[in-house]
């Protein structure tokens, strides 16, 4: 008997520079699958840090559940191959976005760009954004403020000049707090936060982030033998 296997939705974190909160959205997400009771594959394209799977190890050393399923990629052939049966992939990439960034990009049913607010950060960020429209991209690309501070004028201006480029821009942002920074240290993710002010914070963030991911629409499901 052949059984179809729906295709996951891909979900990738990108930028331009480091440093950017690539890798603490992407656990925030893929921790927010796990608690709804979905799978997700957290796929770390960052082979040098392999922040993702540290954190994992960081994880499994503090028995934190739900266990998150972390595996590291070093290509898109070699994701595409693996065996998977998941509702999500979602992938860590590397800051400097490189060629294999921009091919998972191109593969990806949402692609989120977090960014600063910061002219020296948007630069940058909207630049990879055309970059990936002009790739095919278009459509799929979602800038995220993230590790902002607490100016309003300065949130203001980074979401018009974003908003003045053609890009969407998520309608939540991702605080800059050091609560965020020692969860992370810990192996906790987004709403597993002990802290209740961030826990909803990081809830709000999730749900944004899913929100857009389910309204991407998944490419052709692959059917499994
Ligand atoms: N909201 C936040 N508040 C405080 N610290 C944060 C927040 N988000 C991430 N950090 C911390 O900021 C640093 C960079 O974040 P992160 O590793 O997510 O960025 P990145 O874009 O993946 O970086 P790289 O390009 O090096 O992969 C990390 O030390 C992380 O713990
Ligand atoms: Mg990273």
């Amino acid at each position: 008997m052949s059984k179809v296997r729906q295709a996951a939705t891909t979900v990738s974190f990108v930028s331009q520079k480091g440093g950017v909160g690539k890798s603490a959205l992407a656990r925030l997400f893929a921790v927010g699958v796990a608690h709804r009771g979905q799978r997700a594959l957290l796929a770390d394209f960052d082979l040098e840090q392999l922040t993702c799977i540290e954190w994992n190890a960081a994880r499994m050393l503090a028995a934190i559940e739900p266990e998150i399923d972390a595996r590291p990629f070093k290509s898109l052939k070699k994701l595409r191959k693996a065996e998977l049966d998941v509702d999500y992939i979602v992938a860590d990439t590397r800051g400097l976005a490189d060629d294999l960034t921009k091919e998972l990009a191109e593969e990806s049913d949402v692609v989120f760009l977090p960014t600063g607010t910061s002219l020296d950060d948007l630069r940058p960020t909207l630049a990879l954004a055309h970059k990936l429209a002009k790739r095919g991209a278009e459509g799929r690309v979602v800038v995220v403020l993230s590790k902002i501070g607490r100016s309003e004028p300065q949130l203001a201006r980074a979401a018009e000049a974003i908003a003045e480029a053609g890009y969407e821009l998520l309608p939540e942002h991702w605080p800059l707090r050091d609560g965020f920074q020692a969860d992370l240290d810990a192996g906790r993710a987004g709403r597993e936060s002990r802290n209740p002010y961030l826990r909803e914070v990081a809830e709000r963030m999730e749900e944004a982030l899913m929100i857009r991911a389910r309204a991407a629409r998944p490419r052709p499901a692959q059917a499994a033998e």
